[in-house]
C-alpha cells in the first residue's frame, strides 16, 4: 500500500471577480517532501498558498490534509492541524522584539503545550544575537527569517515557504536550503515557491510548473528544463517584464 500523501489538492479554483486565478490544480505533497511550485509572476503561486492555508476560500475543488478534508477551513484551525506558511512579505509584529514574535506564534499556533525553545529556533534561522530587538530593526532578509521561525514554532507538519530565498547571498541560501532540507529529513512536508532555479534544484525533490493558474508539468526539474511548454512560459513570449 503507498503511503498516504500528507497534502492533496484536488481541481482546486479560486478567482477574484472576473479573473480565474487557480484553474483546476492538482498535487500532492507526501510527508517528508519538498515539492517545488514555480511559474511566472501572476501565475497563482501565492494564491495556491493563500487558499492551502485558509486566507482564501476555494471556490471549486478540494484540500485534503492527512486524509481529512480542510479546504475552506479559517487559517487558526489550519495552523492547529499542523499547517502552516510564511508569506512572501513578511508582517511581523514590528514594535515586538523578535523573541516575542516567535513567543506569539508559539503561545497562540501550537495545538500542544509543548515548550518551544526559541533560542534555538532564533540560531537556527541564524538570528540568535537579534532576539531582544524589536522586529521593526531587522532588515528585511532578517524579517523573513523570524517569519520562518514563526511558522515554526507552531510546529507544523506542512510548511508552505513563499518566495524565502530572494535576495539572500549564496551562504545565506545554502544556510536557507539546509534548513529546509533538514525540516523534510524530519518528516515534515514543504510546498516551496521560489523563482531561483539554483536553489529550487537544491532543495525539490519535485516541482509543479503553474502558468495562468494551471500546472503544466509535474516531475522533477530536470525534466522541466528540457519541457517544451515550460521552457515557453518561462523564455517565450509569456513573460512579464
Ligand atoms: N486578493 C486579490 N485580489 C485580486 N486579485 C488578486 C488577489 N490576489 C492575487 N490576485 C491576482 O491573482 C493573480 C495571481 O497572483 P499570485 O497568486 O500572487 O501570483 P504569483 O504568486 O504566482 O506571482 C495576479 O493576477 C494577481 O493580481
Ligand atoms: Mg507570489
Amino acid at each position: 500500500m503507498s503511503p498516504e500523501p500528507l497534502l492533496a489538492v484536488s481541481g482546486l479554483v479560486k478567482s477574484f471577480g472576473g479573473l480565474v486565478v487557480l484553474d483546476g490544480v492538482n498535487f500532492h505533497v507526501m510527508p517528508g517532501e519538498i515539492l517545488g511550485l514555480v511559474g511566472p509572476n501572476g501565475s497563482g503561486k501565492t494564491t495556491c498558498i493563500n487558499v492551502i492555508t485558509g486566507l482564501y476560500k476555494p471556490q471549486a475543488g478540494s484540500i485534503t490534509y492527512r486524509g481529512r478534508a480542510v479546504g475552506g477551513l479559517p487559517s487558526h484551525r489550519l495552523v492547529h492541524l499542523g499547517i502552516n506558511r510564511t508569506f512572501q512579505v513578511p508582517k511581523p509584529f514590528l514594535p515586538l522584539t523578535v523573541r516575542q514574535n516567535v513567543e506569539v506564534a508559539a503561545a497562540y499556533g501550537r495545538p500542544d503545550d509543548l515548550a518551544v525553545d526559541i533560542d534555538a529556533l532564533l540560531a537556527s534561522v541564524g538570528l540568535d544575537g537579534h532576539a531582544g530587538k524589536p522586529a521593526a530593526a531587522l532588515n528585511s532578509i532578517q524579517q523573513k527569517m523570524l517569519d520562518l521561525a514563526r511558522a515554526l514554532a507552531t510546529g507544523p507538519r506542512l510548511l508552505c515557504v513563499d518566495e524565502l530565498a530572494a535576495g539572500l547571498n549564496p551562504a545565506e541560501l545554502d544556510g536557507v536550503a539546509q534548513k529546509l532540507r533538514d525540516l523534510a529529513r524530519g518528516g515534515m512536508g514543504l510546498l516551496v515557491v521560489e523563482h531561483l532555479m539554483g536553489f529550487i534544484d537544491q532543495v525539490t525533490d519535485r516541482v509543479i510548473v503553474l502558468n495562468a493558474g494551471r500546472e503544466i508539468f509535474e516531475g522533477v526539474l530536470a525534466e522541466a528544463v528540457r519541457d517544451r511548454q515550460v521552457v515557453d512560459v518561462f523564455l517565450g513570449t509569456d513573460h512579464d517584464d
